[in-house]
């Protein structure tokens, strides 16, 4: 499974991409009004740091301006994927801009059904967003096993991003249901790595080691 940031903080993204574990980033519109800078620029920044597909959202709601905005995004670097709401506009551009060859992550993604019109438009990546439909008393999860299966159904080559993940358990139910993708704020990133048993075990080692050899630090 394929680890992507959920960020457009190049400090957070530089840090996590140096560690050589990170396959792309996601950004949206919320995120990248957080950061300081034009936002194209900092795309184009983010681009040369992970060197893998970077997603950048359309503002427009319309079916013009989604493929003028959609040529923007893409023109800003080869990493560069268009990330579009799924809705009839967004599907249609979708399908438009897949046909150019420019590839679309189909965002907002909340039912099986919507999943399948992302397919079926071409998008390279369809983004359901597990945490928010926990928020509303729904199980996200439960969401990706649907798509994963109805993709497979079908052989769609449609890769399933999950968004919106909130917690480790999210990112390793997605492994075992074969999603493609998770897309990860970079404190969730921070929290793959802890757990109690490796810190306390690593203090006891270097504690043991210093008193066998006490010089050795
Ligand atoms: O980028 C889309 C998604 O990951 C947003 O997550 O936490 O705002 O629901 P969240």
């Amino acid at each position: 499974m394929k680890l992507f940031i959920d960020s457009g903080n190049l400090k957070d993204i530089e840090a996590l991409c140096a560690i050589g574990i990170i396959d792309g980033v996601t950004t949206n519109p919320t995120l990248l009004a957080k950061e300081p800078g034009d936002y194209k620029e900092n795309l184009k920044k983010i681009c040369a740091i992970v060197q893998g597909p970077v997603s950048g959202e359309v503002i427009s709601t319309e079916f013009d301006g989604m493929m003028r905005e959609g040529h923007d995004i893409a023109a800003l670097d080869e990493h560069m994927v268009v990330k579009l709401p799924l809705t009839r506009n967004g599907i249609k551009a979708c399908k438009a801009l897949s046909d150019e060859g420019i590839r679309v992550n189909v965002t907002l993604v909340f039912s099986a059904a919507q999943a399948l019109l992302a397919a079926k438009a071409g998008a390279t990546f369809v983004s359901p967003f597990v945490g928010r439909l926990d928020d509303i008393g729904q199980n996200g999860m439960e969401l990706i096993r649907e798509i994963v299966q109805m993709y497979d159904n079908y052989a769609f080559t449609t890769e399933v991003l999950v968004a919106s993940c909130r917690n480790p358990i999210h990112v390793v139910d997605a492994a075992k249901m074969g999603a493609n993708i998770c897309t990860c704020p970079p404190a969730l990133i921070d929290q793959l790595f802890n757990h109690p048993l490796t810190t306390s075990g690593l203090e006891r080692f270097l504690k043991d080691w210093e008193k066998a050899y006490p010089s050795a630090k």
